[in-house]
């Protein structure tokens, strides 16, 4: 895993993993799911068993239930004379599919040392072949198989991010702070000053064209913008030092009235997983514990964090409409690949928006309720998964994916 500088914006339809044609899409399958394996590889049993909180899930567990997603929702509606591995599997492996059936609770999921690692790596290898076998045959491959398919690999590719959040998480825990990748180190944001600059304007925000996306990027409408500048470069930790330095996490004043009970429950004083060690900070990272770089992007911040620290500043957050339309324009630095960016949007369906029939309208439109929405996208996500109109979303107290802020201005 390289860090990255700031990618340039994919354009608004990313190739999905896959195409509708079958041997692209074979190929896609193998990539990703090899990737998922590759991350988990330097990860002992161990390491692939903890649960660090309720909303972490083990290694382990991601490994199988990306398995679980395409047995259940491909290989058993889609390929004739499918044998499941185990039929026990689908109540520890189902995060949240009540259509689907029951399902372990999700914060006793690093009670679970059986199956063990190599037993998931025999599930994965009898569903690798299976999904192999659906793809080789063309015939078999219909456009509503080849759309699940390519949710199937949108969705591991998720959870390829969530490995990745969620080991920190533990290794963040652990007083010894364990490196992922010894060689891992932040780079400086890229240095960009000022805003672009947002006129009154009527835009379509939202998903069009070919490509895939998620069912939550949709349907594309249109929204009154600006004037409102949105900052070309991303909040700093250097920034961060001196919104700590002036109080910022002990001025009441700064903060939204959940975000100040979070703040004083949590005893937070800096951003996630910082320690102060003989008087200067430090970071646990993919690297291990490192000195806190200056130049680097603040990351591990909770929307309640953000939203202070903008106030604090005298500015904003971008709503998620203005973000996509400055990130549209391409002069937003580290608009993607560096850190996921809080807007001031909640989390709600656009107009028009309905969730699928059955199972897999779970996916998304359920959590449409108290999360707010992120954009861009950040070093641990996997190459090609996000773009222009991509909707993260998170709780405002959650601080270990890799959150960071930009800023935005209602006056110069
Ligand atoms: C979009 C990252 C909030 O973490 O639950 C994984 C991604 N959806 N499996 C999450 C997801 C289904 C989702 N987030
Ligand atoms: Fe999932």
């Amino acid at each position: 895993l390289t860090p990255r500088r700031g990618t340039p914006e994919p354009p608004a339809s990313s190739p999905p993993p896959g195409s509708p044609a079958a041997p692209a899409l074979a190929d896609a399958y193998a990539r990703v799911r090899a990737h998922t394996e590759a991350l988990a590889a330097p990860l002992s049993a161990e390491d692939q068993v903890i649960q660090s909180m309720p909303d972490a899930s083990p290694t382990k567990w991601h490994r199988a239930h990306t398995t679980w997603f395409f047995e259940q929702f491909v290989l058993v509606p889609h390929a004739p004379g499918y044998r499941v591995f185990d039929e026990r599997l689908a109540f520890l492996y189902n995060s949240y599919y009540l259509a689907a059936g029951p399902r372990h609770a999700r914060p006793r999921r690093g009670m679970i040392t059986r199956p063990s690692n190599a037993e998931v790596a025999d599930y994965r290898a009898h569903v690798d072949a299976a999904m192999a076998r659906l793809l080789a045959d063309p015939a078999a491959l219909t456009p509503a198989l080849a759309e699940v398919v390519t949710i199937g690999l949108n969705h591991e590719q998720q959870h390829q991010e969530l490995i990745l959040t969620d080991i920190l998480h533990a290794f963040a825990e652990n007083p010894i702070a364990p490196a992922y990748d010894p060689a891992w180190r932040w780079r400086p944001a890229t240095p960009a000053d000022g805003m672009v600059s947002l006129p009154e304007g009527i835009h379509t925000i939202g998903h069009r064209g070919d490509g895939f996306s998620y069912d939550n990027e949709g349907p594309a409408h249109r929204v009154l913008v600006g004037p409102v500048g949105i900052a070309r470069g991303l909040v700093t930790n250097r920034d961060w030092l001196a919104f700590m330095a002036d109080g910022g996490y002990a001025e009441a004043a700064l903060w939204l009235s959940d975000g100040f009970a979070a703040v004083q429950a949590e005893g937070w004083q800096a951003p996630g997983h910082w320690r102060e060690i003989d008087g200067q900070w430090h970071a646990v990272t993919l690297g291990g514990s490192q000195p806190v770089e200056p130049d680097a992007p603040v990351c591990h911040v909770s929307y309640y964090e953000a939203d202070a620290f903008a106030r604090w500043a005298g500015r904003h957050l971008p709503s998620e409409a203005e973000w996509e339309v400055a990130a549209a324009t391409g002069e937003l630095a580290d608009a993607f690949g560096v850190v996921w960016q809080w807007t001031r949007s909640a989390y709600l369906p656009y107009p028009g928006y309905r969730a699928a029939d059955g199972a897999l309208g779970e996916y998304n439109g359920k959590f449409m309720v108290n999360q707010m929405v992120l954009r861009g996208s950040s070093l641990a996500t996997s190459p090609g998964h996000a773009r222009l109109t991509y909707r993260n979303f998170f709780p405002p107290s959650a601080r270990w994916q890799f959150t960071g802020v930009r800023l935005a201005a209602f006056s110069a």
